[in-house]
């Protein structure tokens, strides 16, 4: 290699790795809201499909923020978050299962009805 294509490899060299990680993220970045309603039966029992609470130990999911709620299975995951349930439940979740949980549960439409104390 002549010092002309060495300064070109050390240019292209850190650009392509760039582009490949911002590909690698994109490929699971958008969950799938069809592929979320079909894994959201794993979670059914206790979050409802509709997303809201069949147990009083759980909280609703119903338009929670799709953010919020990968951040939480994703800290479930890694253990800091515990729970006796949700740290089970997550064991058997890839990184697209959440995304697509999450993209489903968010996409759950809310509407809020009467605020009290008004
Ligand atoms: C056996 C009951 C049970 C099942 C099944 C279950 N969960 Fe949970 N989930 C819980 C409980 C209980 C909590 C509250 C945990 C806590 O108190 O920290 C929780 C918390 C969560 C939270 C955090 C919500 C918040 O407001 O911080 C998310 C997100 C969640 N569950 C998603 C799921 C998904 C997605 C599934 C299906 C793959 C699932 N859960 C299955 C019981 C369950």
């Amino acid at each position: 290699m002549n010092s002309m294509q060495l300064m070109a490899a050390r240019i292209v060299a850190p650009v392509l790795s760039s582009i490949l990680l911002v590909a690698g993220s994109a490929a699971h970045a958008a969950g799938n809201v069809k592929a979320g309603h079909e894994k959201a039966r794993m979670c059914e029992n206790c979050h409802g499909l509709d997303g809201r609470s069949k147990v009083p130990e759980a909280p609703n999911l119903a338009g929670q923020i799709e953010n919020y709620i990968v951040a939480q299975l994703r800290a479930f995951k890694a253990g800091e978050r515990k729970n006796e349930q949700m740290s089970v439940m997550v064991q058997a979740l890839s990184p697209q299962d959440i995304q697509d949980l999450a993209a489903y549960y968010a996409a759950i439409e809310l509407t809020v009805g009467k605020i009290p104390g008004q």
